[in-house]
């Protein structure tokens, strides 16, 4: 990696900002390879040379995967006059610029949301032609009938006229309403113009993983944390 000024490299991971690293060298808290740095705009490569900040060795990654529970009222958005959204929910410590939903989730929806300021990796979930399937479980109005189920995995028709790609779905519960719904895309209200197309109104909705990795169901809603390199292999993996 090209070596890049100390009070940048250490600004973007989030948890200080310019002027603040500015302080820090004057102070003498930021070394690198052991040695304290005169000027904060002191260039070294994060990836290959070892920094320490404020007494503690510096973790620089380029960029951050983060897994929130979202709650209910929430918009999935990086800005909303008005509304709080998925973006407040983020600590300071993993804050960073430029850190935006991979996908939406309804404001009244909940579930795993995954904010990231990646925007190639975002793509790469997203799009519907990488097959990375999102899973929700919804809890619909009335019991699914057999026929709608054949319906869902053949491909709904919209009313807007959207053939949908198949998709998956399973009954989980014994009065048939609560189902497991495996998409492979992800339009505007997709799961509820799905189930109206059906005759059903989705009463509540909650996305419980993207790809192969599972909403870690310990985080209360509205709490979020960092992803592991494994867990960021399963989101890709087919
Ligand atoms: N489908 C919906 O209808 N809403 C969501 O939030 C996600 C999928």
């Amino acid at each position: 990696m090209a070596k890049q000024r100390m009070d940048k490299i250490i600004a973007s991971q989030g948890a200080y900002s310019r002027s603040e690293v500015k302080e820090l060298v004057k102070k003498g808290r930021v070394l690198v390879n052991g040695k304290a740095v005169a000027d904060s705009a002191f260039k070294a490569d994060p990836e290959t040379d070892s920094i320490t900040v404020n007494g503690k060795a510096f973790g620089y990654s380029e960029h951050i995967y983060i897994m929130l529970n979202k709650p209910q009222g929430v918009v999935s958005a990086s800005r909303s006059p008005g509304d709080k959204t998925v973006i407040d929910l983020v600590p300071p410590t993993l804050k960073r610029n430029g850190l935006f939903p991979a996908g939406r989730l309804d404001k009244d929806t909940t579930g795993f949301v995954l904010i990231t300021d990646d925007g190639d990796f975002a793509h790469e979930i997203l799009s519907p032609k990488k097959h990375i399937e999102k899973t929700y479980v919804a809890v619909l109005d009335r019991p699914i009938s057999e026929a709608e189920q054949k319906k869902f995995e053949s491909g709904v028709a919209l009313a807007d006229g959207y053939e949908c790609l198949p998709a998956k779905i399973r009954n989980l519960s014994e009065d048939g309403r609560t189902v497991e719904i495996k998409l492979n895309e992800g339009k505007y209200h997709q799961i509820k113009r799905m189930a109206a197309a059906c005759g059903s109104h989705v009463n509540e909705l909650h996305r419980v993983a993207i790809g192969n990795l599972m909403l870690d169901e310990s985080l209360l809603p509205g709490e979020c944390r960092a992803l592991t390199d494994e867990e960021l292999r399963l989101i890709q993996e087919k």
